[in-house]
Parts: C-alpha cells; sequence; structure tokens
C-alpha cells in the first residue's frame, strides 16, 4: 500500500488501522528548537475524538498522545518526530455483521478488490481513525505557523441544507461554543437538531467546512504543479469523506463576469491588498498576503443503520445494516482535521520558500 506520507520538506508519514493497536505520525523535517507541547497536541487530538458529544460516534477513545521521539524538554531536535496514540475502545466484533459484505459507497468493495482483504473491522487504513496522525502531525505544524504568526481558523458552515446565512459577519472565537463548530448560534441549534434528527432515524448528512487562513507571507506555493492551492487541494480532497474543494469564490466564479470578478489591487501604507478577495488569497499558485479561503465539502457517511441493499463477497445480493458506532455527520469531526491538513501544506511551503531566493 503506496502513499502513506505527505509533504516534501516538512513530512509526515502515518500509519496504523483502525482496530489494532493504535496509530501514528513520522513527521521528517520539522526544525529544531521549536516548542511542542504535548498538551497543544492533545488538545487538538481532543477537538477530533470521537464521544466528545452527542452528535458525533459515541467510540470512547481517549486518544491520549505520546512523543516517542524528536523532542527534548519541550522543544523539537531536528530528529524525526514520533507520536504513537493507541487504540483503546477497538471492538472488532461490532462489525462482524458487515465483514462479509460491501457497505455501499465506503471502501469495503475497492479495498477488497484492490488487496484481497476488506480490513472491515472499521475499515483498516479507510477508517477515519488514520486521521488522528494528521491532526497530531498539524499540531507540530501548526507551531510552526505560530512561530511566523499565521493564524488558521476552520468552522463548520453547512450541514445538509442548513447553511450560515450569506453576509454573516464571522466572529471565529464563538467556533468552539457549540458542539457542532458552526460559529452562528442560531444557526449551530437548526443543524444539531437536524443531526440528532438523522441520528434517531438511523440516516447520515454531508456538510462543509470553511477555512480562512490571515498573515499568510507573500509568495507561499510554486507555481507549476505545486501550485498553494492544488497542494491544500490535494490535502483536503485526502481527508476521509470528502467530494469537493473550492477555493475563493470557487462554483460561485463560473458565474460572474471578469469585471465583477477581478480583484482590484489597492495599497494601505507599504501594504499592498485587494477590494474584493475572489482569489482566496492565491494568484498563480503563490499567496498575495490576503487571507486565504477555502471550503471542502463531506458526503453523508455511508455506515447507516438502516437496511440497505448490497452484495456479499461472492457477488450474492446481500442487506447491510450496520450497528457499529458511527457518525451522523463528520464536520464537526473534521474541523480540526481540515486545520491540519492546510498547516502541514503551509509549514512545507514555508520551508520550501526559504530556498526559492537567494
Ligand atoms: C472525522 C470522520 C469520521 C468519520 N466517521 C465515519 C463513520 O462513523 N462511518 C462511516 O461510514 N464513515 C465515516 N467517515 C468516512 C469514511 O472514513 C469514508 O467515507 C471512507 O473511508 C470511504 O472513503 P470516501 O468516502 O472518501 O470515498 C468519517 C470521516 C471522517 C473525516
Amino acid at each position: 500500500m503506496a502513499g502513506n506520507s505527505f509533504g516534501q520538506i516538512f513530512r509526515i508519514t502515518t500509519y496504523g488501522e483502525s482496530h489494532g493497536i493504535g496509530i501514528g505520525v513520522i513527521i521528517d523535517g520539522c526544525p529544531a528548537g521549536l516548542e511542542i507541547l504535548e498538551h497543544d497536541i492533545q488538545m487538538e487530538l481532543n477537538r477530533r475524538k470521537p464521544g466528545q458529544s452527542d452528535i458525533v460516534s459515541p467510540r470512547k477513545e481517549m486518544d491520549k498522545c505520546q512523543i516517542l521521539s524528536g523532542v527534548h524538554n519541550g522543544f523539537s531536535m531536528g530528529s524525526p518526530i514520533h507520536i504513537f496514540v493507541p487504540n483503546d475502545d477497538a471492538r472488532p466484533e461490532e462489525y462482524s455483521d458487515i465483514a462479509n459484505v460491501f457497505r455501499p459507497s465506503h471502501a469495503d468493495f475497492t479495498y477488497f478488490s484492490k488487496y484481497g482483504v476488506q480490513g472491515v473491522s472499521g475499515g483498516g487504513r479507510s477508517s477515519a481513525r488514520e486521521t488522528i496522525a494528521r491532526v497530531a502531525g498539524g499540531a507540530v505544524a501548526k507551531a510552526l505557523l505560530k512561530r511566523h504568526n499565521i493564524k488558521m481558523a476552520a468552522y463548520v458552515s453547512q450541514v445538509g441544507k442548513i447553511k450560515i446565512p450569506p453576509d454573516t459577519k464571522i466572529d471565529t472565537s464563538l467556533i468552539e461554543n457549540n458542539s457542532v463548530r458552526c460559529p452562528d448560534q442560531k444557526t449551530a441549534e437548526e443543524m444539531i437538531q437536524y443531526i440528532n434528527h438523522l441520528k434517531e432515524n438511523g440516516d447520515s448528512t454531508g456538510g462543509v467546512i470553511s477555512c480562512v487562513i490571515e498573515n499568510c507571507p507573500i509568495g507561499l506555493g510554486e507555481p507549476v504543479f505545486d501550485k498553494l492551492h492544488a497542494d491544500l487541494g490535494k490535502a483536503m480532497l485526502s481527508i476521509n469523506a470528502v467530494k469537493a474543494f473550492e477555493l475563493g469564490s470557487g462554483f460561485a466564479g463560473v458565474e460572474m463576469k471578469g469585471s465583477e470578478h477581478n480583484d482590484v489591487f489597492i495599497t494601505e501604507g507599504q501594504e499592498v491588498l485587494t477590494k474584493t478577495n475572489y482569489s482566496g488569497g492565491i494568484q498563480g499558485g503563490i499567496t498575495n498576503g490576503m487571507p486565504i479561503l477555502f471550503r471542502v465539502g463531506f458526503k453523508p457517511v455511508s455506515t447507516i443503520s438502516k437496511p440497505q441493499d448490497t452484495i456479499d463477497h461472492d457477488g450474492k445480493n446481500a442487506i447491510v445494516q450496520a450497528k457499529g458506532r458511527h457518525d451522523p455527520c463528520v464536520v464537526p469531526r473534521a474541523v480540526p482535521i481540515v486545520e491540519a491538513m492546510a498547516a502541514l501544506v503551509l509549514a512545507d511551503h514555508l520551508l520550501r520558500a526559504k530556498i526559492s531566493k537567494l
């Protein structure tokens, strides 16, 4: 199985399965002298972990991180950083009823076809427990961004058809005030009610996470294949259940005219800004100093407790009905994952930018 590493200079490799001993990440290329506190990594993992509220999977995991190497007295040493998180509440027996059938729209069929094993006990590497490793790696990347005063916030802007009303002023300090991680309290309440309704009915829903990154220096991103938004797009589309990525105006820009869409330059003292930010802070694959704005679309999770038609490993018709512990909507838990992946991309490009000009 290839493709378990991400990044060029600041590079993570993740390992582990959902119902194995644990999950881990090895971070290569982190500069020495960066303050890395277990507490900060744990705080990010707590935002991702299951069982944190009524609207997410009730699996009870501590997700307690252990730094095994690369950090001494709270500072990186420049050597590989290894972070391990044990699985405490693995219950593979809960998956025995679906071990021989393919859950529609999950990774069961493709895994089985490609590897000859379904990895069903929680999806093997396809389980979202893999994202623990990304969040732990992302916490270290965030420490590097903090040194550069780069600020990042992701939040839930849509669940099903319920959206934050257009032109709402977003106060990112309110994101953690409710279990759905939507900074608009009225919308959050509607979202929570809808997710609870689906949970009671054994169904699931999708959602959108919006992300804003401020104080990013001009010049991050390489102009050909490694455009910053291409790397952000890959990072986001590699998250489980993600189906869409939009930068700036995204698909809405298609319906605009150039005269409306062009971000006109203005100056404020020495600073060059743009009047609008339909570019989402990136032009020609390179940051222009304006906030980076992007949106990530998640599908409704496929494991639902309603009975569904499917086939078994022999191609015979079967019914699948999940009994395990699943998320009715992943976006509240995916907020720290989106931030982690964005932090990893930026950390990598910050280090790459250091070698772009003498
Ligand atoms: C935080 C998070 C939690 C998830 N929880 C579940 C879950 O409980 N049940 C499920 O079927 N899928 C869940 N998923 C999605 C699956 O991991 C994903 O759909 C599966 O790996 C197939 O990949 P794909 O949907 O990207 O094609 C979750 C995803 C994320 C990001």
